[in-house]
């Protein structure tokens, strides 16, 4: 197939990235020792803390997320230190591999894939841990691979009422930037990031959001670490440098994205993914096609997972999409391969650019003969409309 016009990027990440952003790397690369770096990073760090919502530093990584992951580990553990882990999907697998990997003791509390972290199951976890043997809780805020969002605030409440004292690492890889999150309010000790989804960056920076407690624990913690280790970076960032060669172009890039999101205005950038979300729930439904995510609390503003019915192959289906009309959707990982459809509407992402997205959904599924409803697109349309106000009669 021959393909023309913009190709379609409708996984959960990497996402679009935005023209301004692309420009803003198309730039030659400066000294990462002098002046102009400097005030680079300063203003990185600034605008970065008003989007995790902190007042306390970021680590920032050339590195994945999954590195970031590592990082929030290795920092703040020892070896042998016990860490809850909350099975949400194939991402909370990811962590558990990795604490294991390094020598943790992981208890992996079993979830149903398609409900968020239960408060309730920590609270009472945690209250039969008196001596507080246990170091770490480990939650996937957005669970990528589902579609459904773990409440993180709850979950603070639940270590508060039993006054666990245990760290609480978040993943917030496919949060940050697209669903509102609170590192202050709600206590977290490391929160996990990558720049190539709700920070509309290509893949290539990750993020540890860090508090004090986090801070004072890395002080003791004996995991092995060097790349890794927070506080060069921490020391260093404080002239507005690194301790190794930074990512330069990238950081050009998140200094524009960083802009684009003060711009738009967080609480904004929030409600235009609740209603992408909203409207992409619309037209799942009215197909006649399951979401994963089982509670309405718990659904996802930055992406959607549906199940293919029955005897019909999810992976056939998302390469007729692709073949079609160029565009990629997200696959499904772990025991929801080939089962699952993922529909990324986060970052850079508009009205029109859903309605091309699920016009290509429905689409596929006609040529795929998939058995639907019609009139998906039309009810997510409608939806789309619903909360637009109505135009001003021009004086
Ligand atoms: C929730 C979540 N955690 C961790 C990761 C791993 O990030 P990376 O692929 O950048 O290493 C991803 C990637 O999609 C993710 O969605």
């Amino acid at each position: 197939m021959h393909c023309t016009g913009r190709h379609f990027l409708q996984i959960p990440g990497p996402t679009n990235v935005p023209d301004r952003v692309l420009r803003a790397m198309d730039y030659p690369v400066i000294d990462h020792r002098g002046p102009e770096f400097a005030a680079l990073t300063r203003e990185i760090l600034d605008g970065l803390g008003l989007v995790f919502k902190t007042s306390g530093p970021v680590v920032i990584f050339p590195s994945s997320g999954t590195g970031a992951a590592e990082a929030a580990l290795v920092n703040t553990l020892s070896p042998g230190d016990r860490a809850l882990v909350f099975e949400t999907g194939h991402f909370s697998q990811v962590w558990r591999g990795i604490a294991e990997r390094h020598g943790l003791q992981v208890e992996y509390v079993p979830e149903n894939w398609r409900l968020g972290a239960s408060d309730t199951e920590l609270e009472s976890r945690l209250a039969a841990d008196p001596t507080h043997t246990i170091q770490a809780v480990v939650v996937v805020h957005n669970e990528t691979s589902t579609g459904v969002t773990s409440r993180i605030g709850a979950l603070r409440a639940a270590m508060n009422r039993v006054r666990h004292p245990a760290l609480l690492i978040v993943d917030a890889v496919s949060s940050l930037g697209s669903i509102d999150f609170r590192q202050d309010e709600w206590e977290v000790d490391v929160t996990v990031v990558g720049s190539q989804k709700g920070l509309m960056l290509p893949p290539g920076l990750g993020f540890n959001a860090v508090s004090e407690k986090a801070i004072a624990a890395s002080r003791s913690a004996k995991l092995g670490r060097s790349y890794w280790d927070w506080r060069p970076v921490l020391e260093q960032n404080r002239n507005g440098f690194f301790p190794y060669t930074p990512a330069t172009n990238l950081l050009f890039a998140l200094r524009e994205a960083l802009r684009m999101l003060h711009e738009e205005g967080l609480q904004n950038v929030f409600l235009r993914h609740d209603r992408h979300a909203h409207a992409t729930r619309t037209a799942v439904k009215t197909w006649g096609l399951e979401i994963v995510c089982e509670d309405p609390r718990e659904y996802s503003s930055s992406m959607t997972a549906f199940f293919m019915p029955d005897g019909h192959d999810a992976d056939r289906f998302r390469s007729i999409v692709l073949e079609h009309f160029d565009m990629s959707l997200g696959v499904g990982l772990s025991k929801l391969a080939g089962r699952v459809v993922r529909i990324g509407h986060l970052g850079s992402y508009n009205d029109l650019m859903l309605a091309a997205t699920l016009s290509g959904i429905e689409m596929g599924l006609r040529v795929a003969g998939v058995p639907h409803r019609e009139g998906g697109v039309t009810a997510a349309l409608r939806s789309l409309t619903q909360d637009v106000p109505a135009a001003q009669p021009i004086a």
